[in-house]
């Protein structure tokens, strides 16, 4: 048999592939010429290419006896666990002193773990509103009976969030319920360092009884902060305070895989209910081997040389990137943290600056809506601790030349409006075409509908309203019920994290009670004012169907009527 979709898979699969193309938005794997100077990936150490990492890797390879598996053999809870990996897992968990640890394949993995099975029916999730896809992944499949956004970063937007629930929750207030606070230690996109300590305060003021727990994400801060790179949450002494932390392998320590840092009892409730842990094939000894010498070489203070030159090459383009904004402040918009190796430069047109420093040899990244906010867009700089300083001034020299004469920064930047902009109205840009005719007030009528398929407080609207749409929004509407009539595949649909992030915040959700409020007062007047043919004729078919079935009980469940 044939193994290529048929024609009309074929054909949904291209028509998705092409709005992406329309939108400027469609993903391609590429792979980088050998030559090229990164200035894009996560290796922050550059530990992947270091001789000293490659030789521990090696030798702890050559120590494996001559018949021992290379293969895992299957899941841990079957076939592929080990000494190896127990030892491993016990090694890491006393370098971060944390009393135990839990491997999983990818930082993924264990996100999508804890999420999905720690907090148990009910409880609340409070999340910085940038937190990446693998947390939203887990949150998504979580018993959780409510999951909340705040403001990226804001200890004052987490207070307030916290508050309002706390308020109207009595099982928060007597400390029955529990409350997760998901943040990262630093965040990808912006770089930027959580307040971790201002959070801790906000959580230990507003819930006193102990029943908020941390989950931090410190991907992006294993082996660059902290002493030796223990981490961000090390480094401020806090590590008592979190529940769990996730400390992946995949970026600066040049392996693969994460490990979940917790306490026995967290860590047993895991193995028996984590599913992304449970069915999936444990990593197999070449890995486990290289985890172990990334940390063999942070534990003897091998990597600190690493860190502080990674250190002073971010003073460095620190600079010249302040000489550049001098430059042309009106062309260039720096965003950086403190010894942060993420810089974000705004540029009027980051695609074509990305392109013409990609031309030159160095790999960098446009990083462009909705994967940031609408207005941020920027080329995204990260530096390594193999980066020299004439790859810099080739970067920043780069930059200087490229930026065409046009309109200053500012002015492409939206300005701050009490309406919505249309580019962040709550389309969902994944399945929808961008076609300029439908406009964002159509698309919000068809987000209402939408509501019913997403389970979303908010009543369908009712056949008069939607009447009232222009056409677009009328066909767009039936198109998209037919689809949405399973939510399962809505949801899958959804799947993609930077388009998910603007159906999973507040304003969102309140624009969606304002809509559904609407659509109650417009339904109730046009109801009781001009009842239509259709009506009429349902009413007449009710009156018919009583007189037949004489009881005048309420339609069956999903009828028409
Ligand atoms: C903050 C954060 N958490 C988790 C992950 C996932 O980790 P991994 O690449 O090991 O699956 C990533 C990276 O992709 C990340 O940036």
């Amino acid at each position: 048999m044939d193994s290529s979709p048929s024609k009309s898979l074929r054909e949904s699969l291209r028509q998705a592939l092409l709005r992406r193309e329309a939108k400027s938005s469609r993903r391609r794997l590429t792979v980088l010429p050998q030559s090229s100077v990164d200035f894009s990936s996560n290796d922050f150490l550059s530990l992947s290419t270091s001789p000293i990492f490659r030789e521990r890797f090696l030798d702890l390879l050559q120590q494996a006896p001559p018949l021992y598996p290379f293969a895992s053999g299957g899941s841990r809870l079957l076939d592929g666990n080990s000494i190896y990996a127990e030892e491993l897992e016990n090694f890491i968990a006393g370098f971060h002193n944390a009393p135990s640890g839990l491997l999983f394949n990818s930082g993924f993995d264990a996100n999508v773990g804890v999420f999905s099975c720690i907090p148990q029916p009910g409880d609340l999730i409070v999340y910085d509103e940038l937190i990446h896809a693998s947390a939203r992944e887990g949150m998504r499949l979580s018993r959780a009976g409510k999951r909340v956004p705040f403001s990226h970063s804001s200890p004052s937007s987490l207070d307030e969030v916290l508050q309002s629930h706390i308020a109207a929750d009595p099982l928060i207030q007597t400390g029955s319920r529990n409350v997760f606070i998901a943040i990262e230690s630093i965040y990808s996109m912006d770089g930027d360092i959580a307040p971790i300590q201002d959070f801790i305060q906000v959580v230990d003021r507003l819930l006193p009884r102990g029943n908020g727990y941390f989950i931090v994400d410190e991907a992006h801060a294993t082996g660059v902060f902290g002493p030796r790179g223990e981490g961000v949450v090390q480094g401020l002494g806090v590590e008592k305070r979190m529940l769990i932390r996730v400390h992946t392998f995949g970026k600066a320590l040049a392996s693969h895989g994460a490990i979940v840092l917790c306490c026995p009892d967290t860590r047993d409730y895991l193995i028996n209910y984590a599913r992304s842990l449970i069915y999936t094939t444990a990593m197999g000894f070449p890995f486990l081997a290289s985890i172990r010498a990334a940390y063999e070489l942070l534990a003897e203070g091998e990597t600190e040389q690493h860190q502080t030159k990674l250190q002073q090459l971010v003073a460095y383009f620190r600079d010249r990137l302040a000489e550049l904004d001098a430059w042309d402040p009106a062309a260039f918009q720096v965003d950086h943290f403190p010894t942060s190796p993420i810089f974000s430069v705004r540029s009027r047109f980051p695609r074509q600056l990305a392109a013409a420093c990609q031309q030159k040899g160095f790999v960098v990244r446009a990083i462009m809506a909705p994967t940031v906010p609408a207005g941020r867009e920027r080329v995204r700089v990260c530096l390594h601790a193999g980066n020299t300083v004439e790859e810099i001034d080739g970067l920043v020299d780069t930059f200087k030349q490229s930026e065409p004469a046009s309109p200053p920064l500012d002015a492409l930047t939206p300005a701050p409006t009490a309406e919505i902009p249309t580019d962040q109205a709550p389309v969902d840009a994944s399945d929808s075409d961008s076609d300029d005719k439908i406009n964002w007030k159509s698309n919000l009528a068809i987000e209402a509908t939408e509501c019913v398929f997403r389970g979303v407080h908010v009543s369908a609207p009712p056949f008069p309203f939607r009447q009232r749409w222009d056409a677009n929004a009328r066909h767009e509407i039936g198109e998209r019920k037919n689809r949405g009539r399973k939510r399962k595949r809505r949801e899958y649909e959804e799947y993609d994290d930077e388009e998910y992030e603007y159906f999973d915040n507040e304003e969102i959700q309140r624009m969606y009670d304002t809509i559904a409020a609407t659509l109650a007062t417009v339904a109730a007047a046009h109801t009781s004012a001009h009842p239509t043919k259709r009506r009429k004729k349902a009413m007449k078919k009710k009156k018919q169907g009583r007189a037949v079935g004489g009881d005048g009980g309420p339609a069956p469940a999903g009828s028409l009527a």
